[in-house]
């Protein structure tokens, strides 16, 4: 087995990790990595260089793979045309992508929310375009005791066409994904994680309504959790190279792009990791009624 060195960042959250071949994992290195998955819920691979087939083969280690717009497995957030061309900023695969720099959890508006994602990097620009993960379960443990019991009764409504709406963004184009019609999943706003059993904030972009106060003081409270969340020591920002791969952990961390200048290519390629249906799935508010 090679010698993976497993490097905490400093913050509450994430490690990077050296010293192995991600494309020749074995039974025992995966163990391994998935130890340090729940410990640190982001882990960073430099310098990987994995072909869409084997970033899917390691994603699978961890579950199931969600099907999100295709079969193989491999989503482009890229802002490259397969001919060389970029996309313009009012392309809808644009304001998916432009939507991804405000802190969010992934498929969170679906009703199985995801366990996690890989993420590779191919062409990153000069400037800008890393990608940042704020930690929910320090976030929670920070809050003050008043504010828990607040929450811990609450829920909130998660939706990508609300979140993609207050950007101005109503037109998803061909990608429906996430837009499809039906009520929005209705989640808690403390999830347990379902291997740790640590208590965390399920929050971000895509959480809006909670029953039973107003829309003001909905987003009031939802603002001011984010606010508070996702501030150092709970973030942690990387700054990519090609060949770049990283895994984390949606149940307990969020995560944004930070912007770049749209003219230079930024092209990575995702993998999202479906949650299981115990633990990550919510019905929507007709199930509820
Ligand atoms: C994402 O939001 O899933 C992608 C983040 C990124 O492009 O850095």
């Amino acid at each position: 087995m090679p010698e993976y060195r497993i490097e905490a960042t400093g913050a509450t959250l994430g490690a990077v990790v050296t010293g192995g071949r991600l494309a020749d994992l074995d039974e025992a290195g995966f163990e391994l990595l998935l130890d340090a998955f729940h410990e640190h819920a982001l882990l960073i691979f430099p310098d990987q260089h994995l072909e869409p087939e084997q970033q899917v083969a390691f994603a699978r280690r961890f579950g199931e793979i969600e099907h999100l717009y295709g079969d193989s497995g491999v989503v482009p957030i890229s802002n490259q045309r397969h001919d060389g061309s970029l996309l313009d900023d009012d392309n809808p695969a644009m304001q998916i992508m432009i939507g991804n720099e405000g802190w969010h959890t992934d498929s969170s508006y679906m009703s199985l929310a995801a366990k996690a994602s890989v993420l590779s990097a191919q062409v990153v620009p000069g400037r800008g375009g890393q990608t940042e993960w704020a930690d929910m379960r320090a976030a929670y443990e920070a809050l003050d005791e008043e504010t828990r019991e607040r929450i811990a009764v609450l829920s909130a409504r998660h939706s990508l066409r609300h979140s993609q709406a207050k950007i101005g963004h109503t037109d998803p184009g061909a990608m429906l994904y996430g837009f499809e019609g039906g009520d929005p999943p209705l989640r808690p706003l403390v999830k347990l994680h379902p291997v740790t059993g640590r208590p965390s904030l399920f929050i971000g972009r895509h959480a809006y309504g909670i029953p039973g106060l107003s829309s003001e003081a909905s987003e009031s409270l939802l603002a001011g959790l984010l606010d508070f969340a996702c501030r150092p020591p709970r973030i942690w920002r990387h700054d990519w190279q090609p060949g770049d791969l990283v895994i984390w952990d949606n149940r307990c961390l969020l995560h944004r792009a930070r912007p770049y200048d749209h003219t230079e290519p930024r092209v990575m390629r995702h993998t999202r990791i479906a949650g299981d249906e115990a633990t990550e799935w919510a019905p929507g508010l007709a199930d509820t009624a």
